[in-house]
């Protein structure tokens, strides 16, 4: 969104300049009097250029499909996801998908039933996270959330809605909506949409990360995900 205003901006300052030079009655007689017009546009471009970014970065995709309690997951995103994210958010394009090996089934026109592989418990924890995502409307916070939601430090194995108060006060984020949301038909819809997105890339296990449309096994994700860049931005310097 920032980037695409800066764009928008410089553009706009670019077709002013050109208008105004075009129009400009005294155009000819700055050439005239031996003062270049174009190194006094140059030079201001050169401002523009050196204060603001013109170029989108180059971005990394990232998918990440996980179920709330299954072990390996809640490693993958507190110790290797988070991390990643803190040090290369602007340049990835990241998407959550909280579902993993659940089914979904629909008990009459419009209501979803889930079955998850650890029980009705990771249903809900699902919906939580699917609610974060949708109420933040910013994936590098539902990242930080949701990985606070299943970090070691919880109890009973995080992803409830103690854990959603803890990380809402840790976070500086309201939890009320999130939970109401999981609570209700709003967290049921997302689940379910969540769960046709995972059927449709038919994983066998969770995690499963995608770097670029390519399968990852998460062990150095940072190393892999610099990896796919073709310019790595600068914080991958230390990526081990
Ligand atoms: C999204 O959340 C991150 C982490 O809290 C924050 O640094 C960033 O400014 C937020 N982006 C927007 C557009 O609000
Ligand atoms: C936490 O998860 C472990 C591993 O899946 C499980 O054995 C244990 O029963 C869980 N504890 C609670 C309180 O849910």
């Amino acid at each position: 969104m920032f980037l695409y205003k800066t764009h928008v901006f410089l553009i706009i300052s670019l077709s002013s300049i050109t208008v105004r030079a075009q129009d400009d009655e005294i155009f000819s007689n700055l050439i005239d009097g031996g003062l270049t017009p174009m190194q006094n546009f140059k030079a201001d471009l050169y401002e523009v250029d050196r204060k603001e970014p013109t170029e989108e970065p180059e971005k990394v995709e990232i998918k990440l499909f996980y179920e709330c309690l299954c072990p390996d997951c809640r490693i993958f995103d507190t110790m290797s996801l988070k991390p990643t994210v803190a040090k290369l958010a602007p340049y990835l394009k990241l998407h959550l998908y909280p579902y993993g090996n659940a089914q979904t089934t629909e008990i009459s026109d419009g209501v979803y039933k889930f079955k998850c592989q650890h029980g009705p418990k990771e249903c809900y924890g699902n919906k939580l996270h699917a609610c974060a995502i949708d109420y933040l409307s910013n994936i590098t916070a539902t990242v930080f959330f949701n990985s606070c939601l299943m970090d070691s430090a919880r109890k009973n194995n995080g992803s409830d809605d103690q854990a959603a108060d803890e990380c809402g006060r840790i976070l500086g984020v309201h939890p009320g909506q999130i939970k109401f949301c999981a609570k209700h038909d709003r967290g049921m819809y997302l689940l379910k949409h969540f769960g046709d997105e995972s059927k449709k890339v038919g994983f066998k296990y969770v995690p499963y990360i995608l770097i670029n449309g390519v399968e990852n096994d998460g062990s150095k994700f940072m190393k892999d995900v610099c990896a796919a860049f073709k310019h790595p931005p600068a914080a991958c310097a230390q990526a081990q």
